[in-house]
């Protein structure tokens, strides 16, 4: 009885904010976690944990049984907001309560307005398809996220279903809240509109027309095509593909205006039509030479190679406007993995190739190689450093790919089977600062 008093005790004391060692999913481990919210569920009180030091997409709603109540930690004490933005991955405030569920639609519904979300299927139940949001561009947000409140950091949507693919969502995305209920949200996979159950998608589908994502087809090689996408022209298309993204990106918010962003859309094409397997969005004008803003695989295709196709693509659109260009930071964990990797292939790509042609003796610059490849003059820095190709040697620089770095790139080269082909890439680049309106 003892017994029962202090669990019951210590789990009243188990509040937001409080960190204790939690297991994780089915694995063995108890890594710590904070507590970010709390609900009562079929009787049950559960706790939708963070484990520090790990990425949010393992975020989860845990049962009491999970949790090692005996080294629960108090809630650390708030920094003052002009010190929090500064450290860097602190966690904004908690309320030191459990969020009345009115006052977690009304949040909710404020954020849509305050995300312009023009949302139907709050107004008329019986719409089928729920309309898509006014406005909603995905853009990186450096550091500390003005609506990264609580509701934003709990996964909000079970599933979804897209052709053949049944996703579970990484992280908070905002759709209607009333589809969130849902056990899945069934999705157009060409034109991505999102209706509530397979019959709407049904009658959906037997009145789009869509096979493709809209815009031009800028690229087709086999059975790999790019399409752009104008997120003025194409707002509907763009601003469903924002939401979808927000699903797999944690370190976006969701602005209001597609307008000034092109999208790059792959998709793998088969008898049924051209299906979407990632995409990149990139700024019309970028004054500080952006060459993509998002890039997302959907996760049925990651790990695949798709992820260094989309980054090379974006590479060789900037070869074509002739300039240098990188991706927006933060980086998540996978972004730097992926870019990582490419910068490297790439470069070793190049320095492989000329001492195969010149010997030992083959001189390059950094400048030439940021020219060759259109990798920022800092990206390539960093990665001959990071491979650790840079020497200092009687009085300059000089760049030395050993023997086992041979090995290794030949290696990784065996695996990456498609390549972008320039050849392949109908494309002219705009030069938007001419243009009155995007
Ligand atoms: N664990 C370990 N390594 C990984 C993982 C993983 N889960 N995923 C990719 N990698 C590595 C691969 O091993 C590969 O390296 P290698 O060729 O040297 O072996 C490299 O990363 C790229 O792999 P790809 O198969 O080409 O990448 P993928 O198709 O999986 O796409 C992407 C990568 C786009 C980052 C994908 O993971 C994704 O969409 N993630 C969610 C969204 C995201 O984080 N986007 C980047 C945000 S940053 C920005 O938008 C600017
Ligand atoms: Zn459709």
């Amino acid at each position: 009885m003892a017994v029962e008093l202090n669990e019951a005790s210590l789990l009243r004391k188990a509040i937001e904010g409080c960190r204790l060692p939690v297991r994780m999913g089915d694995t063995d481990e108890w890594p710590l976690a904070e507590i970010i919210s709390k609900r009562e569920h079929a009787a049950r009180k559960e706790f939708y944990v963070h484990y520090i030091d790990y990425n949010k997409r393992l975020d989860e709603w845990v049962t009491s049984d999970r949790l090692n109540l005996g080294k629960l930690q108090p809630p650390m004490k708030k920094e003052p907001k002009s010190l929090s933005g500064a450290a860097k991955g602190s966690r904004p405030s908690t309320p030191d309560r459990e969020i009345p569920v009115p006052l977690k639609k009304q949040m909710s519904q404020n954020r849509k307005r305050k995300l312009g979300m023009l949302d139907k299927a709050d107004d008329d139940s019986s719409q089928e398809v729920a309309a898509p949001p006014q406005t909603g561009s995905l853009r990186p947000h450096g550091g500390d996220k003005c609506s990264d409140d609580v509701v934003t950091r709990i996964k909000n949507v079970h599933m979804i279903e897209m052709g053949q693919y049944r996703m579970k969502p990484w992280y908070f995305s905002p759709y209607p809240i009333e589809l969130t209920t849902e056990p899945v949200i069934y999705l157009c996979e060409f034109c991505l509109k999102y209706v509530r159950s397979r019959k709407s998608l049904e009658r959906h589908r037997s009145k789009c027309t869509l096979f493709h994502p809209p815009g031009n087809e800028i690229y087709r090689k086999e059975s790999i095509s790019f399409f752009e996408i104008d997120g003025r022209k194409n707002k509907a298309f763009a601003q469903n593909l924002c939401l979808l993204a927000k699903l797999f990106l944690d370190h976006k918010t969701l602005y209001y205006d597609t307008d000034p962003f092109l999208f790059y859309v792959m998709t793998s094409q088969d008898s049924r039509g051209f299906h979407i397997v990632g995409y990149f969005s990139k700024e019309k004008e970028s004054t500080e030479d952006y060459n993509v803003a998002c890039i997302l695989v959907l996760p049925p295709f990651q790990r695949k190679g798709y992820g260094k196709l989309l980054i090379e693509f974006s590479y060789e659109l900037s070869k074509f406007e002739g300039k240098a260009g990188h991706p927006e930071k933060p980086l998540s964990d996978l972004g730097l993995l992926s870019y990582r990797s490419y910068w490297t292939q790439t470069l070793l790509e190049i320095l492989i190739g000329l001492k195969r042609e010149e010997g030992s003796q083959a001189m390059v610059t950094i400048n030439e190689l940021c020219e060759m490849t259109s990798i920022r003059k800092e990206d390539v820095v960093s990665t001959l450093q990071h491979l650790n190709v840079i020497h200092y040697y009687k009085g300059q620089y000089v760049l030395h790919v050993s023997d086992e770095l041979v090995e290794g790139h030949a290696k990784s080269t065996r695996k990456k089977k498609t390549r972008i082909d320039p050849k392949c890439l109908h494309w002219t680049p705009k030069d938007w600062t001419k243009r009155g309106k995007w």
